[in-house]
């Protein structure tokens, strides 16, 4: 019914490293070609934990943008703009919170989690129990079906389905459906109306899948009602009458994992990144510095690849030729550490190069991305104004 459309979204935190650059951009960089794609900066979602300092929200902002850009997200393909400049979704978020349970919401496994994992803040606010339904709006404003997104956003995307089939069901009914519904129900004829009457109750009731789908067999089978009656009975069986919000899925990204300087997962937390656009002596430095396999004391001391986080960046880094050299030089002790480190250094380097020259233009002169991203806000709010003024028609607010 509606157009594949991807949108996904990243909350500006600061400048970003290469595992992000490995698990989200490359993918979104693929997608832009392929879908029509809207990559937004999430700052209000920034907001909600951290509403307490919000001297670094700008900046990340920008860094972030440019960041995208380095990496390859192309304007000229994708739509680049940021939440808070497109109003329509603090106004959808709050339209979807008229039908939105509690209990839903609370339910969400990152919101007790998160709560727990950031206690030395109050995140018992409004804002915080509502992140992921201001994120189910950023998406169907957009009616983006198609959410690339990382496993521990998949509850979000799952909410946000329901919820759209909760809209769906709650305002996207035509004047009169239940009643025009119920005719239908009686032309089925006799027995049979009967038995669509008892098996929608168990579906609806129980969730008894067999009954849905022996509901729909019977539809198909019936010969004697209208097209129009077969289709109002299709979505009265779900519950539903016209479909304004689309159901999204999770695009999920091949769980590319870049391990970061110490062997565990690369992330800002652990303190073990390499920033996307850091400067050739300090990536030098790093990798240099970083830890081996502890059996290593001494140059003639062999090694084991296999426990060495250095190994995990030949995987990123190096082709089988290389690997091979490292496994044989490691284990007879033939080569030193620093050897070892230096293919995975000219790797980095190399995959950074093209980064810093796509960043360029845009760091000498900054009004180049304000005006990126003033045309992707424009293109955006095309898209959500008139999504809103379908959803508050549907809501009785169509004055
Ligand atoms: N919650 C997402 C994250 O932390 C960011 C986000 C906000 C998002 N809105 C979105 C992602 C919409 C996908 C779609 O990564
Ligand atoms: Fe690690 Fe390479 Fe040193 Fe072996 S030679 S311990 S793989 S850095």
């Amino acid at each position: 019914m509606y157009p594949d459309r991807v949108l996904s979204g990243m909350r500006p935190t600061g400048k970003l490293h290469l595992g992000h650059h490995h698990g989200v951009l490359r993918n979104w960089v693929k997608l832009q070609s392929e879908y029509e794609c809207f990559f937004m900066v999430a700052d209000w979602h920034a907001l909600t934990t951290s509403y307490d300092d919000v001297s670094i929200i700008e900046k990340s902002t920008w860094d972030m943008v440019i960041d995208w850009l380095a990496a390859g997200v192309d304007p000229a393909q994708a739509t680049i703009f940021i939440q808070s400049r497109v109003p329509e979704h603090a106004e959808l978020h709050l339209a979807l919170s008229m039908i939105t349970p509690l209990s839903w919401l609370e339910r969400v496994p990152t919101y007790k989690d998160q709560i727990e994992k950031m206690a030395h803040k109050d995140l018992g606010t409004y804002g915080f129990l509502g992140y992921p339904l201001l994120q189910a709006a950023d998406i169907l404003l957009y009616r983006g079906n198609l959410v690339p997104v990382g496993e521990d956003q998949v509850p979000h995307v799952e909410i946000t389905r329901e919820i759209a089939r909760r809209f769906n069901h709650v305002f996207g009914k035509e004047p009169g459906f239940e009643e025009k519904a119920r005719d239908a129900v009686k032309k089925i004829g006799g027995k049979k109306s009967k038995l669509y009457e008892e098996l929608r109750t168990r579906y609806q009731q129980e969730g008894d899948v067999e009954a849905l789908e022996s509901a729909r067999a019977l539809l198909a089978d019936s010969q004697n009602i209208s097209h129009g009656d077969r289709e109002r009975l299709f979505g009265y069986l779900e519950g539903g009458g016209k479909m304004i919000l689309p159901e999204s899925q999770p695009l999920l990204t091949e769980a590319a994992r870049m391990p970061g300087l110490d062997g565990n997962k690369m992330s800002k937390s652990y303190n073990n990144t390499i920033s996307l656009r850091e400067d050739a002596e300090s990536v030098t430095k790093k990798i240099r510095q970083m830890p081996t396999d502890p059996a290593r004391v001494r140059r003639t001391d062999a090694g084991d690849p296999e426990k060495c986080p250095v190994w995990q960046l030949h995987q990123v880094y190096s082709d089988s030729n290389v690997r091979d050299w490292v496994m044989q030089g490691c284990k007879s002790a033939g080569i030193g550490c620093l050897d070892c480190k230096q293919p995975v250094i000219d790797g980095v380097l190399a995959e950074q190069k093209p980064m810093f020259e796509r960043a360029q233009p845009y760091l000498e002169d900054p009004t180049l991305v304000k005006s990126i991203v003033a045309d992707g806000c424009e293109r955006a709010r095309e898209v959500a104004r008139e999504t809103m003024r379908e959803v508050k028609e549907a809501m009785g607010l169509n004055y």
